[in-house]
Order: C-alpha cells, then structure tokens, then sequence
C-alpha cells in the first residue's frame, strides 16, 4: 500500500488537540509525533489497538483507526524534518 500524505494530514487534524499541529505537543502528558520514525509511530499505535500497550485516550481512539489510517498517519509525522539545538553548558 502506498502511503498518502494529504490524507495522513487530514486525519491528525483529530490528534492535534493533544499532539499539537504539527505534531510537537503543549500538552505534557502527550508525546510529540513530529519527526518520529514511521515503524515507530506504526507499531505503538497497532499496540494499542491489540492491548500490548494500554492508555485510557490512545486506547480507545487506536480502535478507531484501519491500518490504512494509521500507516497514513505514521508516514505524515515521520515526514516532518526537526533540527535540534544541544543546550549550553
Ligand atoms: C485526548 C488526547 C489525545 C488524542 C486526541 C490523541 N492522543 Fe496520542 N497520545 C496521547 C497521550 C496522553 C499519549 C501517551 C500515552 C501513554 O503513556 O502511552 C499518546 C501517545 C501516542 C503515541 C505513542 C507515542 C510514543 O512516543 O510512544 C502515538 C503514536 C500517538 N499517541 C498517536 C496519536 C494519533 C495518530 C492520534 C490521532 C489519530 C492521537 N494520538 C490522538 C493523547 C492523545
């Protein structure tokens, strides 16, 4: 299956309100997606929808993805590009 990228796009808009909107979050409790490896993104979203790994939000909004959706997704986080800035000492 090829991945689409507008279409992983238009599904994180339902992410966003945890996970920021490009994918780096405000929220301390939600992980950033952006710039995530995409086997990554793939495999923790799958663990959710199988139980493997468990949190009362993911949960439940995994179970509500087609791995359509969620290899769409993995690939649109994975295709942002982040530079890092190591801190001063
Ligand atoms: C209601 C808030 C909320 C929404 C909406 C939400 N998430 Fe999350 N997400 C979280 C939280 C909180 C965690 C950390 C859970 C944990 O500790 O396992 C998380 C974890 C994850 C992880 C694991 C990241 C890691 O570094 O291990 C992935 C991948 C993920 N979310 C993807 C998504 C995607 C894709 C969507 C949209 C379809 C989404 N989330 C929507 C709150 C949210």
């Amino acid at each position: 299956m090829a991945t689409d990228l507008l279409r992983g796009k238009a599904l994180s808009a339902q992410c966003s309100v945890c996970h920021g909107k490009n994918g780096i979050s405000r929220d301390p409790e939600s992980p950033n997606l952006a710039g995530q490896s995409a086997y990554y993104l793939e495999k923790a979203l799958v663990d959710y929808q199988k139980g493997l790994r468990e949190d009362r939000r993911m949960s439940i909004i995994a179970k509500g993805l087609s791995i359509e959706d969620i290899k769409h997704l993995a690939a649109w986080y994975a295709a942002f590009e982040l530079t890092v800035t190591e801190p001063t000492l």
